[in-house]
C-alpha cells in the first residue's frame, strides 16, 4: 500500500515495434485501472538487452514507448513511468533473488524454451535469468497487481513463488502481487497464423496491426486476415480465425458474443473483417495523433522522465535497503 492505495505494476518491452496485442491485453487495461490504484508502469529496457540491439535505434524505441504511455491515456504526473535502466535496484535486487531462484524453475519457462529456439545463436545467460529480473520489478516496489497479457502469466507465478520462498525465511518482506487478466483481448492471435500469438517479432508484417500502422495499412491487414472455413460469424472451437476477430471486435467496442453475432447475422466474412479494422482503426487513431503531439514537446517528456525516476527509486530503494539487511550484508556508514 502507498497511502490508502493498492499498488499496481506493469511495464513493457522496448524491442520492436509494439502490436495490437500489446495495447489490447495490456496497455488499455493500465489506462482503465489507473484511477483505483497507485501505479508504476517501466520501459523495460533491461530486458530488451536479452537480444541484440542497435544503440540508436534503441535509445529511440524506448524513449517512443515512454511517449505511448502517456499517449494512451497515462498520465505521468500521477502515474510513475520510468526507464526501468535508470533504478539501479532493479539490477541490484535482480541478483540478489538469482540466489533464491532455482535452474529447474528457470528451465521449465515456456518464454525461454521458444526465445532460445528462435536465437539459437545467441541464448545468453540474460534470457535464462529474464524472469528473476521481472519479479525484481514487480516486488521492489510491493505490487498487489500485475495486469499483463495471457503469455506473462507463467513469470508472475514464478514471482509469487521467489517471494514466497524468501518472506518464508526472513519474514514478511515482499507483497505477493496477482496478476490481472482483461476479460477481453488477453491473447491477441496472428492475423496470418490464429493458432499463434500477435507478436512484435513476427517476421510476417501481414501478422500482426502495430500501433503506429496507418489507417489504410491497418485496413488491409484486416481484409487480409486469416478466416476459416464457412461463413457464419460464430464463436466455436474450429474458428479460430474469426474468434480472434471476435476477441478484437469485443475489446475495442465493448460488445458481447453475442451481441456480435448478431449484428452480423446473415452477413458474411468481408464485411465483419471491414467493422473490426473500421473499429480498430477509431481506437488507434486518437492514440497516434497525440503520440505526435506529444512528440513535439521535448522538454515536457524530459520532466516528466527526471521526476519519475526519482520517485521510482525512492520506492525501490526502500524495498532494496530492507532485503539487504534481512540478508546480512553490511549497512552503509554515513
Ligand atoms: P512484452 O513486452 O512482451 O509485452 C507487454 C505486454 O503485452 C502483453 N502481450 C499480449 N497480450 C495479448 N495478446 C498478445 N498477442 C500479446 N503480446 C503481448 C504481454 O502479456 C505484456 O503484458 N516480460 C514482459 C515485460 C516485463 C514486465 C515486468 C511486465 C518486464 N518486467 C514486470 C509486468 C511486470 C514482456 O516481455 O512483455
Amino acid at each position: 500500500m502507498i497511502g490508502d492505495k493498492k499498488v499496481l505494476y506493469s511495464g513493457m518491452q522496448a524491442t520492436g515495434n509494439l502490436t495490437l496485442g500489446n495495447y489490447l491485453g495490456a496497455l488499455k487495461n493500465w489506462v482503465t485501472l489507473n484511477e483505483e490504484y497507485e501505479c508504476f508502469y517501466g520501459v523495460m529496457d533491461l530486458h530488451s538487452l536479452t537480444v541484440r540491439q542497435n544503440a540508436a535505434e534503441f535509445r529511440k524505441r524506448a524513449r517512443s514507448l515512454y511517449t505511448l504511455y502517456v499517449a494512451a491515456g497515462l498520465n505521468p504526473e500521477t502515474n510513475c513511468i520510468y526507464f526501468q535502466s535508470h533504478v539501479s535496484a532493479h539490477a541490484e535486487l535482480a541478483w540478489l533473488l538469482n540466489c533464491f531462484t532455482y535452474m529447474g524453475e528457470l528451465n521449465r519457462m515456456t518464454q525461454f524454451k521458444d526465445k532460445s529456439a528462435k536465437h539459437a545463436d545467441n541464448i545468453n545467460a540474460g534470457l535464462f535469468t529474464y524472469p528473476v529480473l521481472m519479479a525484481a520489478d514487480i516486488l521492489l516496489y510491493q505490487a498487489d497487481v500485475v495486469p499483463v497479457g495471457v503469455d506473462q502469466m507463467q513469470h508472475l507465478e514464478i514471482t509469487r513463488d521467489i517471494a514466497e520462498r524468501f518472506n518464508h525465511i526472513y519474514g514478511d518482506v515482499f507483497t505477493i502481487p496477482e496478476g490481472y487478466i482483461g476479460k477481453s483481448g488477453a491473447k491477441i492471435m496472428s492475423l496470418q497464423e490464429p493458432t499463434k500469438k500477435m507478436s512484435k517479432s513476427d517476421e510476417n508484417a501481414n501478422a500482426s496491426i502495430y500501433l503506429l500502422d496507418d489507417t489504410d495499412t491497418i485496413i488491409r491487414k484486416f481484409k487480409r486476415a486469416v478466416t476459416d472455413s464457412g461463413s457464419e460469424i460464430r464463436y466455436a472451437e474450429d474458428k479460430p480465425g474469426i474468434c480472434n476477430l471476435m476477441d478484437i471486435y469485443t475489446a475495442t467496442t465493448g460488445k458481447t458474443k453475442e451481441e456480435i453475432e448478431k449484428e452480423f447475422d446473415g452477413k458474411g466474412y468481408g464485411e465483419f473483417k471491414m467493422a473490426v479494422g473500421e473499429a480498430v482503426v477509431s481506437v488507434l487513431k486518437p492514440l497516434q495523433d497525440r503520440m505526435a503531439e506529444l512528440e513535439k514537446d521535448k522538454s515536457y517528456i524530459d520532466r516528466m522522465i527526471k521526476e519519475n525516476d526519482e520517485k521510482a527509486q525512492y520506492f525501490a530503494n526502500k524495498t532494496l535497503r530492507k532485503v539487504q539487511k534481512k540478508l546480512g550484508l553490511t549497512e552503509r556508514i554515513r
